[in-house]
């Protein structure tokens, strides 16, 4: 008899299991780069063989350094807007809105497929102005019940390759035509990333297949004339990445030499609508 929660998923919506792991196996460092206790204590909650993700703590910091890049720049955007709405897609089971623990005048809304929205509901604890949304980000329909009253902070972390480019821009557009100002903070993998996916054991034992590749902010201010490009960085570019060590290290140096494989994960911050 088990008081856990069972899990039964694939796809793009398992990935998710592995970048909790990866959190929660940081949380354990001594010098974790996120210290995610959140994440910590949801694995223990959740009936799951870890193991069988075939993952070791050294893999971390793949994963950890992108999503402390996103909670600084999640809270720049925050500090600068007390009343605002976060909508937080491919959420996952990232603790986000628990890390940063966002004011009064913020309305925060995860977004995923109902199976991973499920899982949270039954994992983590509901909290005031918070509201999770079960359906894809590619479906217009949630979006037009999300209240466009403050300016938006619209978070992607790890899926805008799971989409479409027709797909991810049509998102885009949608979100800044309905809000009236904002942010988009979201990451991207480069053609390279997208060529080589079979390469990345995350991707392929979740049998998902990744589509959409981004080489340069232009690719999305050419079709989505709404953003201003406020920042672009990499995995290996960003200040985050100083937090790691070890071999991490050893890897920029090679790839400094290979463009591609330098810019293979990019994160980017747009505005959209008038500046405050
Ligand atoms: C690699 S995981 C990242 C999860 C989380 N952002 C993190 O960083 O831990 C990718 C997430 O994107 C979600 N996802 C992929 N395609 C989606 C879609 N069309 N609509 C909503 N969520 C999607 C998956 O279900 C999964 O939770």
């Amino acid at each position: 008899m088990t008081n856990k929660v069972s899990v039964d998923l694939t796809g793009p919506a398992k990935t998710m299991l592995s970048t909790l792991y990866l959190k929660a196996l940081d949380a354990d460092f001594d010098e974790p780069v996120l210290g995610d206790r959140f994440a910590r204590s949801a694995i223990e909650r959740i009936d799951f063989n870890w193991d069988d993700l075939g993952i070791g703590s050294s893999w971390a910091p793949l994963l950890t350094v992108r999503t402390a890049q996103y909670d600084i720049w999640a809270h720049q955007f925050l500090a600068a807007h007390a009343n605002a709405t976060v909508v937080h897609v491919g959420c996952g089971m990232d603790t986000r809105v628990f890390r940063i623990d966002p004011g009064t005048g913020v309305q925060w809304y995860d977004v995923d497929f109902p199976g991973v929205i499920d899982l949270r509901e039954k994992v983590y604890p509901s909290r005031p102005n918070y509201h999770l949304v079960a359906s894809s980000a590619t479906d217009p329909a949630w979006l037009d019940r999300i209240p466009a009253d403050r300016p938006l902070l619209f978070l992607a972390e790890g899926m805008s390759m799971y989409l479409t480019e027709d797909q991810g821009i049509a998102l885009l557009r949608r979100v800044t035509e309905r809000f009236s100002s904002g942010e988009v903070q979201i990451d991207f993998f480069n053609w390279l990333a997208i060529k080589s996916q079979k390469t990345q054991t995350l991707v392929r034992r979740s049998n998902s297949t990744l589509h959409w590749a981004v080489n340069r902010p232009d690719d999305i201010l050419g079709q989505v004339p709404a953003l201003r490009l406020l920042a672009a960085t990499t995995f290996f570019g960003a200040s985050t990445f100083e937090r790691v060590s070890g071999p991490f290290k050893v890897a920029r140096q090679v790839v400094r030499l290979i463009p591609p494989l330098r810019d293979s994960l990019q994160y980017h911050r747009y505005a959209f609508g008038s500046p405050d």
